[in-house]
């Protein structure tokens, strides 16, 4: 019975393809802050459906080894690794606990980056991740790119199948990025949120590179979005959460939202954002609440 249940859920998952053609889960679920509960969170999640996994080597916030510990888990039960979309990140040392750093402190940038990588690799159990992310820009672009070379030379190996950034609210920065980099960047993580006004042209400069934006933060600093006229009318007329309209309006924009629910009723509404559909003006509607240069 639960077997009929998890297949029910499983044809329900959406991808999308990025320019290195790179295909992912148009929602991904997101590991920080699970501590020892992040084993059985991603089990349940990908049991559930969800079928792509953000982390970091960042052990203030992840617990990688846990998502180690999931794929593991369900490999035994049939849910192989080729079935799952897996990113991870290097993150800078102004991002790390200082007593807690999993690399050498002291060594050169593009060390600490391999150093990190290697981390990874054995937490997660795996010779390859499906992205690999900066965690934010550093101090000066040409800092950026010296990290940004060393996972170029992890990508080359085959370590990861595309490389991205996050934390980047500055268009020209990525540009910069963009522009200097051998291997171009093809994810960008940000956080979704008023104050970068959406990242409203960095949006629309990633969609033009073919640059997938995954967005995190959707639901928390969005309170104004979530209880707005247009999503609550929608709440009402087609019986979804405010969540799911927002995730849903995400999704068929080409943002690939982030939930780190650790409600299993919560990764139940995450997946059936797949099963419905809202008229054109709806989703335009709302859409604007957040998007200036709207091309429906
Ligand atoms: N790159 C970065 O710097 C960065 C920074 C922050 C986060 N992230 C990534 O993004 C992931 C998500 O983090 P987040 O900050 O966006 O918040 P989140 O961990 O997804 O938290 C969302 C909050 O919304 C609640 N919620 C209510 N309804 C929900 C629904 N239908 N689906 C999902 N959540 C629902 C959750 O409560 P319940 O648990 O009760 O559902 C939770 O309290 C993280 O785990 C991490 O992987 C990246």
């Amino acid at each position: 019975m639960q077997n009929v249940f998890i297949k029910f859920f499983l044809m329900l998952m959406k991808y999308i393809t990025n320019s290195s053609g790179v295909t992912m889960p148009c929602m991904l679920y997101g590991t920080a802050w699970k501590k020892d509960k992040t084993a059985d969170l991603v089990t349940t999640a990908v049991k559930f459906g969800l079928r792509g996994i953000d982390t970091a080597c960042q052990p203030k916030h992840y617990h990688e080894a846990g998502v180690g510990e999931a794929i593991q888990r369900l490999a035994s039960q049939g849910i192989n690794r080729e079935d799952l979309y897996i990113q991870t990140k290097f993150t800078p040392l102004n991002g790390q606990d200082p007593f807690n750093i999993p690399y050498d402190k002291r060594a050169p940038l593009s060390e600490q980056v391999a150093q990190s990588f290697e981390v990874s690799k054995q937490n997660l159990g795996l010779s390859y991740v499906d992205g690999l992310i900066l965690h934010s820009p550093l101090e000066n672009i040409n800092q950026t790119l010296i990290a940004w070379q060393a996972m170029e030379n992890i990508y080359k190996q085959e370590g990861t199948k595309q490389i991205g950034i996050s934390n980047c609210y500055d268009l020209e920065t990525l540009k910069e990025l963009y522009q200097a980099a051998t291997i171009k960047p093809t994810l960008l993580q940000n956080r979704f949120y008023k104050d970068s006004n959406y990242d409203n042209e960095i949006r629309k400069w990633c969609q033009e590179q073919k640059i997938i934006y995954q967005s995190f933060w959707t639901l928390t600093a969005n309170p104004q979005i979530l209880s707005s006229e247009a999503v609550q009318k929608a709440t009402q007329t087609y019986q979804k959460t405010a969540a799911q309209i927002l995730f849903h309006v995400l999704v068929n924009i080409g943002i690939v939202p982030l939930s780190g629910t650790c409600s299993e009723k919560h990764m139940k509404e995450d997946l059936e954002i797949f099963n419905f559909d809202l008229p054109i003006e709806v989703r335009r509607d709302i859409a604007s609440l957040f998007t200036s240069n709207l091309q429906f």
